[in-house]
């Protein structure tokens, strides 16, 4: 596919003098100290209502995934790259806040675009102090990935979410490619980890579905000498692959019979910079999606949603469930099909969803959980052990939430067998708890447009971390909320 957001802005002089300085003091420097920075947040109880039909047009911001991996490479780019439409919450910030810390320079400009100066691959910084990851797993995953190839040490923190999360399955690979880690019991956060330049450029079969640990293992062989493999027996999300061609590096990719992909970078690359736009996130116009299709009456139509096909399953379940979802206005932005979604209230009907649709809507289950909540029948999904280990158990956390606001969940090692209500509200009256889980909250707001009795989200304070106006988004569709006693 063509990839139209590549348009090279011209480095200056002195753009291309410092970065000739960042390589010329070698791929592998001496380390030097740079600052890092976090930010806190505090609980916010919230219920939300749809006294009548959700109507208007609305946007969602910048997909996170392609965000993080726009910081990061233009950080590692000579000169000056222009981010348009990035996705300006909390997790995308504390990649920010860790790509400065290592000697990027980041601004946001009056107009939204945001500008870095890169360092060169193989010129991080070391960073003063920890960085603080907040509630991100891509961004620590991408960034230790990064550091594993630069002779630098950094300890990783993050909140309680974040720390209980799986991170040997990147250690692991980037061990083998020599980077060291000390890790919390479980190889979890905090850490520390010491990266090694020149790396051992290695081939990794994923053993997981993960394109975190894809994209670990590529970043870090951007800095290692040769080639670095990585074989992918099921297909993820392929946004580093598409960008870090963009900015120029060698990285070719080859599908096999049977769907597996051979992922190759060739090492010590030398990253262009790059003007991008940022397409807005599938992940989060799942939302208003769900909404529109579950308030009766309603007509919605959210703006510019990323469509790539490795992120699209759900609007592909959500249809063949019955959903009046319509694409409109088909393009390309940022390398990436993007199109407006006409959404129609409808009545769903349970479906046994593919396991194999899985990767590509790993992130849209908590929503699609609640979709199939008010279908007619009964919705099977397995295939699903992932969303054990995202920001909260999602299966054991929404199976819970569900269960009180008066759904029929039987929860399975592997996923949810819901029987739905057939479009009749649920009971609501209840509490549910978000685990600092963001897409928690955002589910259950959801679920509360439809159910009887408020729903409320004892804290919607996560929501930050990804989609900074989402109450603002629902109001504008006529959605209520109100701050709730916690
Ligand atoms: C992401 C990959 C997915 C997804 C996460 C973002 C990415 O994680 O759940 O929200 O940007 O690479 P896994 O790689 O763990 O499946």
């Amino acid at each position: 596919m063509e990839r139209n957001w590549i348009k090279t802005p011209e480095p200056s002089v002195r753009e291309r003098n410092a970065g000739r300085l960042a390589i010329a003091g070698g791929r592998c420097q001496k380390p030097r100290p740079m600052n890092a920075h976090s930010s806190p947040s505090s609980p916010l109880s919230v219920a939300f209502s749809a006294p009548a039909p959700l109507a208007g047009r609305v946007r969602v911001p910048g997909d996170k995934s392609i965000s993080h991996r726009s910081l990061m490479l233009s950080a590692l780019a000579v000169g000056e790259s222009v981010v348009e439409g990035l996705l300006e919450g909390e997790d995308v910030l504390a990649t920010a806040a860790a790509m400065r810390a290592m000697g990027a320079t980041i601004t946001r400009g009056d107009d939204g675009r945001w500008r870095i100066h890169g360092v060169g691959v193989g010129g991080l910084l070391q960073p003063q102090t920890a960085l603080d990851m907040g509630n991100s797993g891509t961004s620590t995953r991408l960034l230790m990935g990064l550091i594993a190839s630069h002779p630098i040490t950094a300890t990783f923190v993050g909140d309680a979410s974040l720390s209980k999360r799986p991170m040997g399955r990147v250690t692991d690979p980037l061990g083998l490619m020599g980077a060291e880690f000390t890790t919390s019991p479980g190889g979890r956060l905090p850490l520390t980890m010491r990266g090694i330049c020149p790396a051992v450029p290695i081939e990794y079969r994923l053993p997981v579905a993960s394109a975190q640990v894809k994209s670990a293992i590529l970043l870090a062989g951007l800095n290692a000498p040769g080639i670095t493999r990585v074989i992918e027996p099921v297909p993820t999300r392929d946004h580093s692959e598409r960008m870090l061609r963009g900015f120029g590096a060698n990285l070719t990719v080859e599908e096999a019979a049977d769907g597996t992909r051979t992922i190759s970078i060739h090492g010590e690359a030398e990253l262009k910079p790059q003007a991008i736009t940022v397409p807005g996130d599938p992940s989060s116009a799942a939302f208003p999606v769900v909404a529109a299709l579950l308030v009766p009456g309603s007509d919605v139509t959210v703006e510019n949603v990323g469509l790539n096909p490795t992120r699209a399953g759900l609007y592909e379940v959500l249809r063949a469930m019955g959903g009046d979802i319509r694409f409109t206005d088909e393009r390309v932005v940022g390398g990436e099909p993007v199109a407006d979604l006409v959404v129609r209230h409808s009545t769903l009907r349970g479906i046994e969803v593919p396991p194999a649709i899985v990767p590509s809507m790993v992130d849209e289950f908590p929503i699609l959980f609640v979709a199939a909540a008010f279908a007619e029948g009964r919705t099977v999904m397995r295939g699903l052990e992932e969303l054990r280990v995202k920001e909260s158990d999602r299966i054991a956390v929404m199976a819970e939430g569900l269960r009180a606001i008066g759904a029929r969940v039987e929860e399975l090692e592997d996923g949810l067998i819901i029987d739905g209500t057939g479009g009749t509200p649920l009971a609501g009256g209840a509490t549910v708890a978000a685990h600092l889980d963001h897409r928690i909250a955002m589910s259950f707001a959801v679920a509360g447009l439809v159910s009887k009795d408020p729903v409320i989200i004892d804290d919607m304070s996560p929501v930050a971390t990804s989609f900074p106006g989402f109450a603002a988004m629902l109001a504008s569709l006529g959605a209520e909320s109100r701050p709730v006693e916690a």
